[in-house]
């Protein structure tokens, strides 16, 4: 039997059709993992619409269980430091 290891933490991102239209945040999710050496800690997913597509983007962190609604690039940034 084989065992499969997966990261502890993962991050959410909506694509749906109103948060999909933010790329920037996208980009910079999967780019800030890469160069802060996370992306073995941390998976990055995309998820469809929500239903909260008034607070495009959304982005949602697990475990914490944090939603960021209007998503920018600072407070990504801040939650995948921490
Ligand atoms: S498109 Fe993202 S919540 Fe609807």
């Amino acid at each position: 039997m084989s065992k499969i290891t997966f990261p502890s933490k993962a991050i959410f991102m909506c694509n749906g059709s109103k948060c999909g239209k933010h790329k920037e945040v996208k980009k910079y999710i999967k780019q800030l993992n890469k160069e802060s050496g996370t992306d073995d800690k941390i998976e990055i997913f995309k998820m469809e619409c929500s239903d909260r597509c008034k607070s495009a983007p959304i982005v949602y962190f697990q475990p914490e269980n944090v939603w960021l609604e209007k998503a920018d690039v600072a407070m990504c940034k801040e939650l995948i430091e921490k």
